[in-house]
């Protein structure tokens, strides 16, 4: 077995920002409301021209800057997106496409919040059994274009963006552990209830809203924090390590609350927790990428630190990964 090793990170979050002052007024909302229960305070949205294409491709040029490497190092490319530019084909072909390339492998993991987590763990496991030398891992969510912003449960919540990952075989190994999961019994948790085979578009559907995500916050709440805490305890035993081992926790941006109350009950102090979700709200599997790029940037991670990097979403799934930096 080879190892799997980050050697360049990047995010991009659109210019365009959408303020709780902004929700205030388009809706039966307040800013405290929504600072004490979310801890959110801005959201990045992109303009109606950009798609989630558009927001890999800036992520993807930096991480590739920052690993000094060209597009053309890379083997692999996987998106994981639940807002690709089309139902199909791939978002990642497109990216590939755009830097020019062909004949690379590409394709996209669609399984919500989890899904950088996913992506990570199959990009890695690649490198790890010698399929590919360099797999570019992004996380892109364009949620502005599947948020009804006149529902204002799920409204206030998400944000754009893009995060991305470059993954290189190495003589030692970053990858220690992972442990994922899913329960699909109840989709409508967090669904797009229109749009797929069990609903196709309508007219009549797209009226309703139901082209649009829809969310019951309260039980997904509840049950994220369980998951987080035993996928993270799985994990970590794999690694053979313990929560004190941890330097940096870089959850997904859900909630501030559900943040916290994860930290806490599984005993890794707040300090060590990366949170950005006051400045992007929820942007998806975008979130895990955009806070380990901030992270990096501001030289918070130093080589060796194990970090776990654990997320929850629709699915319901969720997922956990400890890497040693
Ligand atoms: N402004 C003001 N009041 C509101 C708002 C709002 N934006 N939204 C809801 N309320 C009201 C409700 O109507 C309710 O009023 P009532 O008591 O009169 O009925 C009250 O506030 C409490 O509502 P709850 O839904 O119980 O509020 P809660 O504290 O649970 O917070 C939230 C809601 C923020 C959505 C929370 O449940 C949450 O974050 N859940 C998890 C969301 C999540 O993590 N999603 C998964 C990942 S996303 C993905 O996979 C794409």
């Amino acid at each position: 077995m080879h190892g799997a090793k980050i050697v360049g990170v990047g995010a991009y979050v659109p210019d365009g920002v959408l303020s709780n002052a902004d929700l205030e007024r388009m809706l039966d909302t307040s800013d405290q409301w929504i600072v004490e229960r979310t801890g959110m305070r801005e959201r990045r949205i992109a303009p109606p021209e950009m798609a989630a294409s558009d927001m890999s491709v800036y992520a993807a040029e930096r991480a590739l800057a920052h690993a000094k490497l060209k597009p053309d190092d890379i083997d692999a490319f996987i998106v994981a997106t639940v807002t690709p530019d089309y139902i199909f084909p791939a978002t990642a072909s497109l990216v590939a496409s755009r830097f020019g390339l062909v004949g690379k492998a590409a394709f996209d993991i669609e399984i919500a919040c989890s899904g950088f987590i996913y992506a990570l763990a199959t990009g890695a496991s690649m490198v790890r059994a010698g399929v590919f030398n360099r797999v570019l891992v992004i996380g892109a969510e364009k949620l502005s274009s599947i948020t009804n912003y006149q529902d204002r449960a799920t409204a206030i919540l998400f944000g754009d963006g893009a995060g991305a990952v470059v993954i290189e075989r190495s003589p030692t190994n970053s990858f220690l552990s992972c442990e994922l999961g899913t329960d699909g019994a109840q989709p409508e948790l967090l669904y797009i209830p229109a749009g797929g085979t069990r609903e196709p578009f309508s007219e009549q559907g797209v009226r309703a809203g139901r082209h649009f995500m829809q969310m019951q916050g309260r039980e997904i709440f509840r049950v994220a924090v369980t998951r987080i805490q035993e996928c993270t305890a799985l994990a970590l035993e794999r690694a053979n390590l313990h929560v004190e081992d941890i330097v940096h926790m870089i959850p997904h941006q859900a909630n501030k609350r559900i943040i916290i109350a994860a930290a806490r009950q599984l005993g890794v102090p707040i300090e060590r927790v990366v949170i950005n979700i006051e400045r992007y709200g929820n942007t998806s599997a975008a979130s895990i990428p955009i806070a380990l790029a901030e992270a990096v940037e501001s030289g918070r991670i130093h080589d060796g630190d194990p970090i776990l990097f654990v997320g929850f979403g629709g699915g319901l799934s969720w997922g956990a990964i400890i890497w040693r930096w």
